[in-house]
């Protein structure tokens, strides 16, 4: 009986399908989502100006927008297009093929710091929850105090993500080795499956389902209030539109500028309801940008692009951060099956050891892989970062790759990700053009507590490789590092220290195998550029929500907290607008 319900359900998905529809704007997954629209298509003469515009559909962006809807006229602004019906994005398989795929309409988009580390920002609705690993887990209670968030109304704004589009994760073959080498390796107790952030090895949340279909930020728009949400696609916003208003005559956010794809510019307003508001949820690297090319910014670095100044701020796109991530990858005696991250152990140092496993089979099929590590995604850690480039990572698929022993790809990777981190660094705009990526420096390793913590994760790492558990898995009975290093030597995937026990050369394996998890934020901190409700300190009717807003990047991977935060900024600004009537 159920295997016919189910075989139905097939059968009504199929027609679904191929009734399908002409714009590839619609949806081929489930029901239709009517709000979705392009942004040639607006006309600012035909709308009656918003109550928010929201600028950026990302982790943070979708959440808040669906909350907002519910009692007001929400507008989204997303420079990207619909991740719906990309099979790059849908599928846990093609994360790699999605992350490499470099072309201007491609749902990633490749930067590369002054650091030489290979990076990517999301550039699709949806945001980064489009293109990450998938890994969900929440933030520390001391996180959470340390914010100044009200504990309640996050422990109530987390469910509301997760009963919406998290899962959890069938344990992986090598996320079970991770799990048991840990905890034999002492990374105890066994937490099991949780998304709270606790000492020890636990299995986290995914937001891939059981099929490793991947469920997005995006799709948190579908709770929101069809009749008051409009979400505009390939809107890039360029900048605020300010004026001079009040006793203070302080400037205030009207609306904003963006073009549509065809490179038109059209104005989008809010209605003049006194509590109207613009919201910057662009992502650590969008809203400090969009901030300076607004004129929000150091006065100096404005003037020299001839960017008037609105608001003289030193802070804006200052202490930016990214977690170094290194890494070790063990070669296997039988084929892994790829899996992202799903364990996770969290030592009290604060460092985090996490794993990804990709595919082998023959090093010519682009199904050969290396999961996170992957180089034709960027992460190229067997090349010292001031010699990577994208040229490195093409050469890399045309001939390094083939050349592979088909040993290289058996196996997986143990990483370590340090908590933090304390270097810091920042963005520059290069001229006023909002498509012009600003230049970003994170300084890996620039403060030694980073570095101490780097040395403390490797050696964690190798204290894994050497527990009972692996030695089975592994080509050798007890991998010791020298015999590691000669492995990977021949594979050509790893440059290993060939001591651990000596300090300086762990170091530099840290600072020469670097790469990144995507975890970089900062450039518009509480109490420098915005407020404790997120106000953009010297201006009004305008905030900042999402990850430029962190000191520190949030539990062991933040997109929980990202995401949280959407939801949790909605409801405080419902509740401090209708009160008790607002009923969230
Ligand atoms: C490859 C990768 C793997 C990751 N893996 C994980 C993981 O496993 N677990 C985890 O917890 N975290 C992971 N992360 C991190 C996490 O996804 C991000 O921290 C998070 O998505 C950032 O959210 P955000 O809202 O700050 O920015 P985003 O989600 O990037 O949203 C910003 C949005 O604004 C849009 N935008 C920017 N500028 C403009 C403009 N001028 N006009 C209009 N729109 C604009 C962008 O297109 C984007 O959609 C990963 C990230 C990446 C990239
Ligand atoms: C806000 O929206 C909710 C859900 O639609 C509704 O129940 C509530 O009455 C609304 N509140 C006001 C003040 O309009
Ligand atoms: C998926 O990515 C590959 C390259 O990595 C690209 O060639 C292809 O066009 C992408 N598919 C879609 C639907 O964007
Ligand atoms: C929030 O949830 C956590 C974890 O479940 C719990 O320890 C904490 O006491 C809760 N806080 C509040 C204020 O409810
Ligand atoms: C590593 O390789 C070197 C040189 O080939 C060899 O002398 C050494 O014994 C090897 N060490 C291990 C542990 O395999
Ligand atoms: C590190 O340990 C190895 C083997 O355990 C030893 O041969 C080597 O001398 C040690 N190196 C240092 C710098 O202590």
């Amino acid at each position: 009986m159920e295997l016919l319900i189910k075989l139905l359900l097939l059968v009504l998905t199929a027609l679904k399908t191929t009734q399908g529809s002409d714009s590839c704007n619609e949806v081929k997954h489930g029901h239709g989502h009517p709000y979705l629209h392009e942004a040639s298509s607006f006309s600012q003469a035909e709308e009656e100006g918003f109550d928010y515009i929201i600028v950026g559909g990302g982790t943070s962006g979708c959440p808040l927008a669906a909350t907002l809807s519910r009692n007001y006229s929400v507008l989204v602004l997303e420079r990207g297009g619909s991740p719906y019906g990309n099979p790059n994005i849908s599928h846990m398989q093609n994360f790699h093929i999605g992350l490499s795929d470099t072309s201007p309409s491609a749902p990633s988009q490749p930067f590369i710091s002054t650091d030489g580390v290979i990076n990517t920002r999301a550039r699709v609705l949806g945001g980064g929850t489009c293109i990450n690993a998938g890994f969900y887990t929440r933030a520390s209670q001391r996180y959470v105090k340390t914010v100044g968030w009200d504990a309640k109304l996050v422990n109530e704004s987390y469910p509301w993500v997760e009963q919406r589009i998290v899962h959890w994760p069938e344990v992986a073959p090598w996320q079970a080795a991770l799990r048991d080498g840990l905890l034999e390796a002492g990374v105890a107790p066994f937490n099991g499956y949780t998304y709270n952030h606790l000492y020890g090895t636990k299995i986290g949340g995914i937001i891939f389902d059981k099929d490793g279909f991947r469920h997005t930020a995006a799709d948190l728009l579908a709770a929101g209030n069809n009749d008051n949400l409009k979400v505009l696609l390939h809107a890039t916003v360029e900048r605020i539109i300010f004026e001079r208003r009040g006793r203070r005559r302080r400037p205030t956010a009207v609306g904003v500028e963006f073009k549509d794809n065809s490179g038109k510019r059209h104005r989008a307003l809010l209605n003049g309801g006194r509590q109207s508001e613009v919201i910057l949820s662009a992502g650590a690297i969008g809203s400090p940008q969009l901030l300076q090319l607004s004129g929000v910014g150091p006065r100096k670095e404005l003037k020299k692009l001839g960017i008037p100044v609105v608001i003289d701020n030193l802070h804006v796109g200052k202490g930016m951060a990214d977690n170094p991530l290194n890494s070790i990858f063990m070669p296997t005696k039988k084929p892994v099956r790829q899996s992202l991250i799903q364990t996770v152990g969290i030592t009290h140092p604060g460092v985090f050891i996490e794993a990804s496993s990709g595919f082998s089979q023959s090093p010519n099929s682009i199904k050969c892989h290396h999961g996170i590590m992957s180089a034709e995604i960027g992460q190229l850690s067997t090349i010292p970062p001031g010699q990577r480039s994208l040229e490195a990572v093409q050469k890399y698929k045309r001939e390094i790759k083939k050349n592979l022993p088909k040993e290289a790809f058996q196996g997986g990777f143990i990483l370590e990700k340090i908590s933090g981190p304390l270097s810091h660094g920042g963005l520059r705009l290069v001229n006023g053009d909002v498509h012009t990526p600003p230049v970003v420096t994170f300084n890996y390793f620039s403060h030694p507590e980073d570095l101490q913590r780097c040395v403390y994760g490797v050696r964690s790492i190798e204290r894994v490789v050497q527990t009972k558990r692996f030695a089975d898995l592994t080509v050798n009975d007890a991998y010791t590092m020298e015999a590691l290093l000669n492995m990977s030597v021949q594979a050509n995937v790893n440059l290993i220290p060939k001591h651990t026990n000596d300090t300086a050369s762990v170091e530099q394996f840290c600072r020469d195998t670097v790469t990144t998890i995507w975890h970089y934020h900062g450039g518009c901190h509480i109490g420098k550029v915005v407020d404790g409700e997120y106000r953009v300190i010297g201006a009004a009717r305008l905030r900042v929500v999402d990850g430029s807003t962190f000191n520190k990047s949030p539990g062991t991977n933040p997109q929980a907290t990202v995401m949280m935060m959407g939801r949790y900024m909605g409801v405080k600004i419902l509740r401090k607008r209708l009160g008790r009537a607002a009923g969230v």
